[in-house]
């Protein structure tokens, strides 16, 4: 099968190129997937996991992305929930071989059902994002109706989804960014956008839930403005400076079936708007990963355009 693989860390990205690999085998309670599209997050080459198996030992070379859309072609011996032929999506393990290929080998429990009249390039831009907005506002931030959620980078991937989600659940949503950024924040539904060049900080006020997608100098100022007992979420870095009375954290997105069923039935019924800004062929996925040009939403690969 064609897959883009890399081999040499020292190299990363510069070392990314797409080559012939044997057809992925199936273990236990996996599935193989025919890959129709998938996404990659350009800093992954930086990762560990990117490089080692689960016992650390080294697995190159390996393929790069982690988000899949695609139908199911094998069942692995234990395999239980899926069928051959079955449209499905999800996050791939991050120690195994990813999803910039033809065919890809995934545990069955990481991946969720595609309705079929959800396509599979916006379901390849789904997992990560909407697991990470999903598990960033309401599990580790606790959100709940009423409250108020300062989103930074709300035009971005994650950011326009947890804006979506936070609206949707009765938050009163502030969505950041820069400045041209302003009206497709508060399209998604925020009700005010705080506009990180113009730097006017002191008018946002306290609020019950920050979620930071930036890091940096602006992850450190949003401390200040967590109100008594309430969270600041982080997703770029683990946070240095914490509120002083409320809690501040950093955590990884972990896959999760009933939840992706949630985000692709928003998807489905027009309540959740996914960001694709660009779709390229298997053949143009390296040229994607190393592109420096700034997409608004979204690079997929489709890596086949059966309808499927
Ligand atoms: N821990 C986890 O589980 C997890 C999961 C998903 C993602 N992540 C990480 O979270 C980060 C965000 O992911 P994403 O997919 O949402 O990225 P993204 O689509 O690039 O979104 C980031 C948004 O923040 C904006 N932004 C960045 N720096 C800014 C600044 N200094 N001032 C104003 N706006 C700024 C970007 O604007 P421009 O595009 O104009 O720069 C963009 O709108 C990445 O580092 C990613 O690796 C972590």
């Amino acid at each position: 099968m064609r897959a883009i693989t890399v081999r040499d860390r020292e190299a990363g990205i510069t070392g990314l190129t797409l080559e012939d690999l044997p057809h992925p085998h199936a273990a236990e309670n996996d599935v193989i997937l025919r890959v129709h599209a998938a996404g990659f997050t350009r800093g992954e080459l930086d990762w560990p996991a990117s490089w080692t198996d689960r016992a650390g030992r080294d697995r190159t070379p390996s393929v790069p992305g982690h988000e899949v859309s695609g139908v199911v072609t094998e069942l692995g011996y234990g395999t239980t929930g899926l069928t051959v032929g079955q449209r499905v999506f999800g996050l791939t393990d991050w120690t195994r071989d990813g999803s910039l290929a033809e065919y890809v080998a995934v545990e069955a429990r990481n991946l969720a059902p595609l309705p079929a009249d959800v396509d599979h390039t916006a379901a390849a831009a789904l997992p990560i994002s909407g697991l990470t907005a999903w598990q960033g506002l309401f599990d580790h931030a606790d959100l709940v109706t009423g409250q108020t959620v300062l989103i930074h980078g709300a035009a971005g991937a994650v950011g326009s989804i947890a804006v979506q989600l936070a609206h949707e659940a009765g938050a009163r949503v502030v969505g950041s960014g820069r400045s041209a950024d302003r009206d497709t924040v508060l399209g998604l539904g925020a009700h005010a956008f705080l506009d990180l060049e113009a730097d006017r900080w002191g008018d946002i006020g306290q609020v019950d839930v920050v979620f930071d997608v930036i890091g940096g100098d602006i992850l450190d100022r949003s401390a200040a403005l967590v109100r008594a007992g309430g969270t600041l979420v982080t997703i770029a870095h683990p946070p240095t400076v914490r509120p002083d009375d409320g809690r501040a954290l950093f955590f990884v997105v972990e896959p999760d079936r009933a939840r992706l069923a949630d985000l692709a039935q928003r998807v489905r019924d027009g309540r959740l708007k996914i960001r694709v800004g660009e779709v390229r062929p298997l053949a143009e996925a390296v040229a994607a990963f190393t592109s420096k040009q700034r997409i608004a939403g979204r690079t997929i690969i489709r890596v086949t355009e059966d309808r499927g």
